[in-house]
């Protein structure tokens, strides 16, 4: 979609549709001249109480003595509780249901931004979340079946004189989220791990170098807690490295968990709900995609990516329970279960990324536990961490991108729960403070590296369509940290 500024008049505007947001408290008359053109339209819908302005209500007009031929009113609440997220809520219901009525070009009055209240501080400007919450809202996934509606929106104008609005970051974001939300619902069958790999390849460039290390060159690393995920499945593991050199100094390292496919193994998981597995690739997606807009954004940044990928299948080499494997760093893990695997992957990764790269920090964004979404339901990231000045800054991105972040702890104690009376340390403490021992399990691979954890089990993933996040993969993550990058 092409996304204009121009400094035009809501009633000068030739548009298919025009969208006026509005308070639910709080009217200043500022669309009072394009009322009166169009015959009081909108103070008869407002004096009805058909439309007041509440989150996210809309109502569409079809009118005449303007240049538009509609004008969709679309509600913000009230004024004073405000939020950016607000915005991209109202954003994304007025672009997706404006899509529906199967208009081309659109039109958004930026006029009421200019009333927000003294306590609205964001980064952006006002109307940038609108239209964030407007592009994200339109994502289809449409790999396997057309929709019947293929109607879509061609060019969406901002009315307004501030051409100072990041509209190059916010595409650039956008099409990252959509391309890591295609990745992650693209079933198993066609996102194996050697299809990941040949994809994080087409993302190589100028400053993009991508390795991809194959099962033997696996086994020479001595990634043998990575590998031991692999032996079930008849699918090739891929340990996919991606590096991005945009400036000077030791790198970020990204790890993302790539498990195209967790049946859980040995250990298997039920069937209900075991279709959606699929989506325990989405750490290594939405770090694909972080790093193929950092490089369309060419920001001055190091980063390593690193994508342990593989399935976690119960073949009949599959690793069993009980089974003691070595990582790269020496230590021996005793797997206790067979579905504990992302963190078997991870450390291997984390281990190879310190090893290699020292990087100044290690982020790991995972879908690692079942209790993370017990903890936080599908509000909300589980952080951990060993550097509370990491974590901060990814909490303040996480509040900016309302991808929101909550902090969990790793007291000492929980080294008693994977303790093994075998190896160095087991993959699993069980049921209790599980979210949590993963977390702590992952801290012991990442030595005195600052490191941090994000969780993103219960979010990655939506049941019901959400106002700016249809249901399905919500590549949460990619705003996040592609918003914790341009600050650092
Ligand atoms: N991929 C799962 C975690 C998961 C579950 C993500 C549900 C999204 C939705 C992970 O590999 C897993 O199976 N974790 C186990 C660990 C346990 C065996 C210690 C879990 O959380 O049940
Ligand atoms: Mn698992
Ligand atoms: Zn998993």
């Amino acid at each position: 979609m092409n996304i204009l500024i121009k400094n035009i008049s809501e009633e000068g505007i030739k548009a298919d549709a025009l969208i006026l947001p509005f308070f639910e408290d709080y009217s200043p008359d500022i669309y009072s001249d394009l009322d009166s053109i169009i015959g009081g339209l909108i103070r008869r819908i407002i004096n009805s109480k058909e439309f007041t302005g509440k989150q996210n209500q809309s109502s569409l007009l079809h009118v005449r003595n303007i240049n538009s031929d509609r004008i969709l009113l679309i509600g913000l609440g009230k004024q004073s509780e405000i939020t950016s997220d607000r915005m991209r809520q109202a954003g994304g219901r007025a672009f997706f249901s404006l899509r529906e009525t199967g208009v081309k070009d659109i039109a958004v009055s930026s006029k009421l931004f200019e009333h927000l209240p003294k306590s609205f501080i964001a980064s952006q400007k006002p109307v940038f979340y609108f239209i964030e919450g407007g592009l994200l809202s339109l994502y289809k996934f449409e790999k396997y079946r057309k929709s019947e509606n293929n109607k879509e929106i061609k060019t969406a104008t901002i009315l307004g004189s501030d051409k100072d609005i990041a509209l190059k970051w916010l595409q650039t974001v956008v099409n990252a989220v959509n391309f890591a939300k295609d990745l992650i619902n693209t079933p198993s069958n066609d996102m194996t791990p050697a299809v990941l790999s040949d994809l994080a390849k087409s993302i190589s460039g100028k400053k993009v170098k991508v390795k991809v290390l194959e099962r033997k060159d696996i086994e020479k690393e001595g990634m043998g807690a990575y590998l031991s995920v692999s032996k079930g499945s008849a699918e090739p593991p891929k340990f996919i490295v991606v590096e991005y050199k945009g400036g000077k100094g030791d790198p970020l390292a990204l790890v993302g968990k790539s498990i195209t496919f967790d049946s859980g193994g040995i250990s298997l998981k039920p069937a209900e709900g075991m279709e959606k597995m699929k989506y325990d690739m989405s750490g290594g997606a939405s770090v694909l995609a972080v790093i193929k807009a950092v490089s369309e954004l060419d920001l001055a940044v190091n980063i390593v990516g690193i994508l342990p990928a593989t399935e976690n299948l119960p073949g009949g080499s599959a690793s069993k329970p009980g089974d003691i494997v070595k990582s790269i760093t020496g230590k021996t893990i005793e797997i206790i279960n067979t579905d504990a695997e992302g963190r078997l992957a991870l450390a291997d990764a984390m281990g190879y990324a310190i090893k290699y790269y020292k990087p100044k920090a290690v982020i790991d964004i995972a879908t690692l536990t079942g209790a993370c979404s017990v903890a936080l339901g599908s509000e909300a990231i589980a952080i951990m961490g060993n550097n509370t000045e990491l974590m901060g800054k990814l909490k303040k991105a996480s509040e900016e991108t309302y991808e929101r972040a909550w902090q969990m702890p790793l007291y000492d104690e929980y080294k008693d729960y994977i303790k093994s009376d075998a190896a160095d340390i087991k993959n699993s403490g069980g049921k209790n403070g599980s979210l949590v021992t993963a977390g702590y399990f992952l801290k012991e691979f990442a030595g005195d590296t600052p490191w941090v954890h994000l969780d993103i089990a219960g979010t990655a993933w939506n049941d019901k369509d959400k106002p700016y996040m249809p249901k399905g993969a919500t590549a949460i993550g990619v705003r996040l940290l592609l918003t914790f990058l341009k600050e650092v």
